[in-house]
């Protein structure tokens, strides 16, 4: 596992806590009256020093002089020489300290373990799919051996979206934090919200070293991070500890600490529910809604960033075979599908608004070429944006690509064609509303997802357990409203127990 030493110029996550904020965690969690009696202080991923120059800031702040601190108690690493450089000029000029010995320039993956009392961190946050490429190389064995992969084959490939700060702050508790210490970490909710790659790093285990989240302040809308969309908070993990719920969870609502109970609801690694209640029982008596695994809830279809090439705002119908999309391309009627858009949950009765080109067989397959041949207004329509379609990104639809299928999206399979679907909204709701549409209508990437199936009754009953209202607590419970997280089918799953599939005897 050799990191490059190139990678002393790279910028992964450089986004720097204000030292009031710093000053914040330090309040909350006595970190100042710790380091005063004597424990040592580390921030692994230390940027320009935000965070141990706020444990000085604070000091001053309490009429402490820089020379009665415990300043050779604070140390810090970062991986970039540029901001290492400046954390150590800036504490030479604001504070007269020489911090060259405390302050390292290291990948903390690499960086040799040392024991720290504290460790006050905030860790890069970026998706493992997001990082640049070269870097991607180094650090994929470590997500491996820290068993943070959802799917070893999806690292392999390139795509997971496991968050780097998952396995920063594994490895800055497993090789930097004494047995029982506690370590504080600003970072991205989406490891303890989020259902997903996260849900690794949920086992809060790292070998046979468990650590347990003790406390949560969640900023929610308060922008502590300019120009970062996600939701942070700061977070408490003690080492050694297993985590017991439900936890303490704060969150910032106008300008007030609220405070809630947060816990797992089914299953340990469950993203945490957030509730007034201490637990919600409930929960744990719903009878789960029994379904064949084929109708496994699932994401609309997704063009891979070729909406424009395959959705259309209109239709008129030319002949029996033949449409009109957009009033200019002549397409065939049967390779045309309404696909919902928010209207269609606000209005009684479906109207379409949009259409969809799916060049697809009923069994879910894309069409041949031969199959395509036979078309000749479709295989016209999709040579004029063969370029286009060809340059789209992304393993998946690399791999179809390649073996000449370059007309094909993703999240198309004979389920599109199941004679029904029950969908609903689940990007940017705060209700959720499940209708129930014929094998036409198609479901439009992550702003709808859908339950496939086959049989009417079957829908009746599962739309029925669908609008039981605990699952609406439950997703409200998961503080997502209004996010693109809303209500995404990993949700909606844990419901969900698949029917064991009948067995034939023979004999
Ligand atoms: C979110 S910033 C936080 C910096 C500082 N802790 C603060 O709160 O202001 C994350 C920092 O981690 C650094 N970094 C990213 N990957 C790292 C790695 N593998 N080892 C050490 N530092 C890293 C980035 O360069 C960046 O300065």
């Amino acid at each position: 596992m050799n990191l490059n030493s190139s990678n002393k110029t790279i910028k992964i996550g450089d986004i720097f806590t204000p030292t009031q904020w710093g000053e914040f965690a330090i309040k909350e969690f006595c970190i100042f009256d710790d380091w005063l009696k004597g424990a040592t202080v580390f921030d692994p991923t230390m940027g320009e020093g935000h965070l141990l120059e706020a444990l000085i800031l604070y000091g001053l702040k309490k009429n402490y002089t820089v020379s009665r601190l415990p300043t050779h108690n604070l140390f810090g690493n970062e991986i970039n020489s540029k901001y290492h450089q400046t954390s150590i000029a800036k504490f030479k000029d604001q504070f007269g300290l020489n911090m060259s010995n405390n302050f390292t320039n290291e990948d903390i993956l690499k960086l040799k373990p040392q024991q720290y009392d504290i460790i006050l961190g905030n860790p890069p946050w970026q998706n493992f799919v997001d990082l640049p490429i070269t870097y991607k190389e180094d650090v994929k064995d470590y997500f491996i051996r820290y068993d943070l992969v959802e799917n070893k084959k999806d690292l392999l490939l390139g795509g997971s979206r496991i968050d780097i700060a998952a396995l920063v702050i594994q490895v800055s508790i497993h090789n930097f934090l004494k047995d029982n210490g506690n370590s504080f970490f600003f970072m991205p909710l989406s490891l303890l919200l989020n259902d997903g790659a996260n849900q690794h790093f949920r086992k809060y285990k790292i070998d046979s070293t468990v650590f347990a989240p003790k406390k949560i302040f969640d900023f929610n809308s308060t922008k502590v991070f300019k120009n970062v969309s996600t939701r942070y908070g700061l977070v408490h993990f003690k080492k050694n500890e297993s985590p017991e719920f439900p936890l303490s969870y704060f969150r910032l609502e106008n300008e007030k600490w609220t405070s809630y109970f947060a816990y797992p609801a089914f299953n340990k690694t469950d993203p945490l529910s957030i509730s007034k209640e201490k637990e919600v029982d409930s929960l744990k008596n719903f009878s789960p809604i029994v379904i064949n695994k084929e109708s496994t809830p699932r994401q609309g279809i997704n063009t891979c960033g070729a909406n424009s090439v395959f959705f259309f705002d209109h239709k008129e119908d030319i002949s029996e075979d033949n449409c009109l999309l957009n009033g200019k391309f002549e397409l065939p009627n049967r390779f045309v599908y309404p696909l919902l858009t928010s209207k269609n949950f606000k209005e009684n009765g479906l109207i379409p608004y949009k259409w969809v080109l799916l060049p697809y067989r009923k069994d879910g397959k894309p069409l041949e070429q031969m199959e395509i041949d036979q078309y000749p207004t479709l295989k016209n329509y999709l040579l004029s944006h063969k370029e286009a379609l060809e340059k789209r990104k992304g393993t998946m639809i690399s791999s179809w690509i390649n073996k000449g299928y370059w007309w094909v999206m993703l999240g198309v399979g004979p389920y599109n064609f199941f004679p029904y679907k029950i969908v609903w909204e689940a990007y940017g709701k705060k209700t959720f509303n499940p209708i129930i549409v014929s094998n036409k209508w198609q479901a439009n990437q992550s702003l709808q997802a859908f339950i496939p199936l086959k049989d009417m009754t079957e829908a009746e009953t599962v739309i029925h357990q669908l609008k039981n209202p605990l699952i609406e607590n439950y997703l409200l419970s998961l503080k997502m409203e209004g996010t693109m997280n809303w209500a995404q089918p990993g949700k909606i799953k844990k419901f969900i127990k698949f029917r064991e599939p009948s067995l034939t005897l023979f004999g």
